[in-house]
């Protein structure tokens, strides 16, 4: 039976009991609409983890004013059934006001420097700040011994590992891959908002991904005319490109001549929701 914990004082209350009975305690954040990736990282918590709760909470420090906060999928039923069918522990749903008690715009934020004005971060200013601040305070409500992320989100998942190595949080993360669809579009609660054809569109993302991956395997090291080939390749296809950048993967800094463990990341609008996806490669040394 998943509980369902809605204040602050209740999550303490549930985890300093479990804590007491000497269990391991394993977060999984979320902002709800839930499917199969998050699925899977509940299933890898509870694997690890004596008792796991999941949070859904759709962070509005995390979204840009003309961005999609009122309309984010907001499925609490279904998410139930999801996380009980897990077999997680315990969903922890706040209200804003019991997780920002200070005014949005006062509220003390976390900022991973540089590494956060990048890729997504470019097109979306301040996204990484309420991301990481959300994430944190999250770690400091539920003192987790291990907190589990899915590699579909990479600079997120990037940027949460140095603030948790910058700050010295006492706490292990795990990072889960990319669940897709068959077609290889990587699941997502905004994929909701497509329609058939924007659905087709969007499967250019993963395939162009791999094409550029294959090409980068293949000894090809021309990387700022891979990132125009990917560009143009996903215009072919009918979406919006926001940007396609081959990256170090260890730095998250973009590529440079003596980078092999590369991930390519990209961002591409299909109508005017807007999909990110990304592949790991080795570059043959
Ligand atoms: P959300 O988009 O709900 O994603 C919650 C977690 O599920 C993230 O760690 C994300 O990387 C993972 N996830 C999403 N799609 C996935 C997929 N197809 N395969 C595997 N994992 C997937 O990411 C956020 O929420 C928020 O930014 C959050 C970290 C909760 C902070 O508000």
């Amino acid at each position: 039976m998943t509980a369902q914990i809605d204040t602050l004082a209740a999550l303490r209350l549930l985890l300093a009991e479990q804590r007491g009975l000497g269990k391991s305690i394993g977060l999984v954040p979320t902002m709800g609409n839930l499917h199969a990736g998050h699925e899977s990282l509940v299933t890898s918590a509870k694997a690890k983890c004596d008792f796991v709760v999941t949070t859904i909470f759709v962070n509005p420090l995390q979204f840009g004013p003309n961005e999609d906060f009122s309309r984010y999928p907001r499925t609490l039923a279904a998410d139930k059934e999801i996380l009980e069918k897990a077999g997680c522990d315990a969903v922890f749903t706040p209200a804003a006001a019991d997780l920002y008690p200070t005014p949005l715009e006062q509220q003390t934020r976390i900022s991973v420097p540089h590494l956060s004005t990048l890729y997504c971060g470019m097109s979306r200013p301040g996204h990484f700040d309420g991301v990481c601040t959300i994430v944190c305070k999250l770690f400091n409500m539920s003192q987790p011994d291990m907190a589990f992320f899915g590699l579909k989100d990479f600079q997120q998942f990037f940027l949460i590992s140095r603030m948790v190595a910058d700050l010295q949080m006492p706490l292990r993360l795990v990072a889960m891959p990319t669940v897709r669809e068959a077609s290889g579009l990587a699941l997502s609660s905004r994929n909701g908002f497509l329609d058939a054809g924007q659905r087709k569109q969007a499967t250019a993302i993963f395939a162009t991904l791999q094409r550029m991956a294959g090409l980068i395997r293949n000894g090809d090291r021309d990387f700022p005319r891979i990132e125009q080939e990917a560009l143009g390749q996903l215009a072919v296809a009918g979406l919006r490109p926001d940007y396609f950048q081959v990256v170090d993967r260890t730095s998250l800094l973009p590529a440079h001549g003596q980078s092999f463990e590369l991930v390519l990341l990209t961002a591409a609008y299909a109508g005017s929701t807007r999909l990110i996806d990304n592949v790991t490669v080795d570059a043959p040394n």
